[in-house]
Formats: C-alpha cells, structure tokens, sequence
C-alpha cells in the first residue's frame, strides 16, 4: 500500500506589516474593536514586485529545501489561490517554470480559502493511487490588491502569504489519512469578487461600483463557518477511524479566532490544541494552513509521529479538513544543491524563451516570403 506524506513545507511572508493602528487611519475603525472581533493584530502586504506567484515560489523552494528534494523530481504542481497571478495562465504554471519543476504538471484550484486542503486531498489521492511520486501544493494570495480600503467590513481582514508542502510516495504508514470535501454554491454570494470574470467582465462601470473588489456578508460567512468546522474535523477523524482526543494538534484556517474558538467547542477540545497566528498575519486564505503548519513546526509545536487535522472555510461556500500524521524530512541525499539546479533551470527558462522568439521571427519570416 502507497501512503503520501508531508515531507516537506515551507512559507513566505512579504516584509511590510500593517497594523490595526494603520488601518485606522484608513477607515473608521481601531484597534480594540478589530482584536475583540476577530483577533487580527496585523498582517503583512506585498511589495509592488511581489505577487502571489512569487510568493509562491519563494515558499515552495523551502519547502523542498526542507524535502531535500530538487524540482526536477515533481510530477505535479497544484497552487491553490484566490487571488491568483492571471485568470489564466495559471499561477502553477508560473510556479512550475520558477521553480525549475521541468517534468511536472501544473494547474490552479480555485475553491477560495478551503482551496489548500482541497489541493493537499487530491495531492494525496494522486499519491495513494500509484500514479505521482512528488507532488508540490502551494496557498498562495496577495489579496491586499482585491480588497476596498474604504470598506472597513472586509479591509480589517485579509493579509498576504503563501505557504507550501511537499507530498512524498512511500511505503512507510502515516501522512494523509482521509480527507473531506463540501460545498453548498447556494451560498455563493456570502462572500465573492463578483467583477473581472466572464459573468461580469471589468468595465467602467464594474470599476465605479467597486465590484473588483472583495464583497462580504460577514455574519452570514461567520454562522455558516462556525456550524462546519468541526462537523467537517468530525466527519475526517471519523473516516481515519480517530477521536479527537487523538489529535495532538488541529490547524485551522485562519480566519477569526471566535471562529476558531467555536470550533474547539463543536471538537470539545481545549485551544491549545488548536495552532493559532491570524494575530500576526490576519487571514491568508489559502495560504493560511501552510504557513500556520509551517510555525507549528518551527515553535515545536508539531512533531514527527503527531496525529493532526487540518481544517478550511470559505467562499463558494466551500469546506474541507484532513487528518494525518505529521511525518517529517526524510533523510534522502539531494541529488544536487539547490542553488546549482535553480541555477540551471533558469538558465534553461531563458534559452526556451529565446528560442521561442527566433523561432518566432524564423517563421514569420518564412510567413512572409511564402509563395502557395
Ligand atoms: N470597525 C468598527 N466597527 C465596525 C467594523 C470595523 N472594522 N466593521 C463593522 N463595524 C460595525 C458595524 O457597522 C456594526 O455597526 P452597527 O451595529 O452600528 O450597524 C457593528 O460594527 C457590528 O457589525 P457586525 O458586522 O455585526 O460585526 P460582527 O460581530 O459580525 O463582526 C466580522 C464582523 C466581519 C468580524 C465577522 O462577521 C466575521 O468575522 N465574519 C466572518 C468573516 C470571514 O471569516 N471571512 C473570510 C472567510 S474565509
């Protein structure tokens, strides 16, 4: 039997913070009242030549740091991202090429925050089914750039990030249990960009109307999170044939810490089982269960041998958790220094593309001097 483990994660967090104090002078708003709604202290905001695919790439190339593992041996590069580089190409494909991931797949996941544990669940089934080896799944958002700072409902809550795991074949029990995946589309209004698709395509008027923008019908999102998260952990642990109470440690999206909270209730499990940082860096979407998982680690919080649930909501309306056993880097020589095979690939990434451009003016030439 194949199992797909989490071997290795890494995160990537633009410098820039904006505290409460900051939005404050924005909109009409403060500090006291956005820690006591939601928790959110700060967040961190992309730079102007920081975007989600870049984010990405820096929080995947320490996840295979972590793998010890080169790009070269990925079959496939899944981003999960609600704010992601294009409509298309695909943020993943983006990825893919800055990475140096030469031989595998790449595609995006859209099923806004829960879109992680949707990637990591399919990751883990592609694994389990003996058709990938190595698959890289990235949360990925500059959602700083899709949000109304004069709109104090949902300015207060977003920040930007990305984090990445690297999933492994092996024969070693442990990794991805089982997985759990809903969505209820009646929802979809609760939470939406409504403009910039094909339903509503950017135009003045989308533009004067601010409907580009990130739209929220808060309390609609926050009863609706509350009722699944721990019905989802739930219906998880229940196919893995765990309790709760086996569970070292829950990683929930980050969305609201009362959200978080509720959940612990619905678990009967005490907070400190549940890894908590939406105070520094507000919610992520996507990226929140990696990065939180990455800090997990890193704070000891998580350890080889730990049975663990991972937990999503968002918009769509959609929802998910996994259960798994925290694995850790297996100990596997690297074939070559990261640095050298980055090195090489992106020499390989420009020869390619210059070679496009001859070869584009090769045949336009021929194009031209063509007689039929
Ligand atoms: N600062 C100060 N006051 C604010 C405010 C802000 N940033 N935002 C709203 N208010 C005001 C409202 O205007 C309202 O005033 P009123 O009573 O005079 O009308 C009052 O605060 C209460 O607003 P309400 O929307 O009922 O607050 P709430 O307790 O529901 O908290 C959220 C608002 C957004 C924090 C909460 O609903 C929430 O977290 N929802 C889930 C959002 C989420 O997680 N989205 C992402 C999903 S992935």
């Amino acid at each position: 039997m194949t199992y797909a483990h989490i071997t290795g994660w890494g995160k990537a967090l633009p410098e820039k913070i904006l505290t409460n104090d900051d939005i404050s002078k924005l909109v009409d708003t403060n500090d006291e009242w956005i820690r006591s709604r939601t928790g959110i202290r700060e967040r961190r905001i992309a730079a102007d030549e920081e975007s989600s695919a870049t984010l990405a790439v820096d929080a995947s190339l320490r996840a295979l740091e972590v793998a010890n593992l080169n790009a070269f041996d990925l079959d496939l590069v899944i981003v999960a991202s609600s704010s992601p580089e294009h409509i298309f190409p695909a943020t993943a494909s983006i990825v893919q090429d800055g990475i140096g991931a030469i031989n595998a797949g790449a595609f995006d996941i859209l099923a806004a925050c829960t879109g992680f544990v949707f990637a990591v669940n399919m990751a883990a089934q592609a694994i389990k089914s003996g058709s990938m080896q190595s698959v890289l799944v990235v949360g990925a958002e500059t959602l700083s750039r899709f949000v109304d700072w004069t709109d104090r409902n949902t300015c207060i809550l977003f920040g930007d990030g990305a984090g990445a795991f690297v999933l492994q074949a092996s024969e070693e029990p442990g990794g991805v249990f089982s997985g759990v995946m809903h969505s209820d589309g009646s929802g979809a209004d609760l939470l939406s960009i409504p403009a910039g698709g094909s339903k509503e395509p950017v135009s003045e008027i989308t533009l004067a109307e601010g409907n580009h923008y990130i739209q929220m019908e808060g309390k609609g999102v926050f009863k609706f999170a509350t009722r699944v998260m721990a019905s989802a952990t739930k219906e998880a642990l229940e196919k893995s044939g765990l309790e709760a109470e086996d569970l070292s440690l829950v990683i929930p999206h980050q969305a609201n810490t009362r959200i978080i909270e509720a959940a612990a209730r619905g678990l009967k499990l005490p907070m400190d089982k549940f890894m908590v940082n939406l105070d520094k860096y507000g919610n992520t979407s996507t990226a929140s269960v990696p990065i939180a998982t990455v800090e997990a680690v890193e704070s000891g919080r998580l350890n080889r041998g730990d049975k663990i649930a991972f937990v999503a909501f968002g918009g769509g309306l959609s929802w998910g958790a996994l259960t798994a056993e925290w694995t850790g880097p297996y100990p596997i020589e690297r074939k070559v220094p990261q640095k050298r095979y980055l090195f090489l690939a992106k020499v390989r990434s420009v020869l390619l593309r210059a070679l496009r451009v001859v070869e584009g003016m090769l045949w336009g030439h021929y194009g031209r001097d063509r007689k039929l």
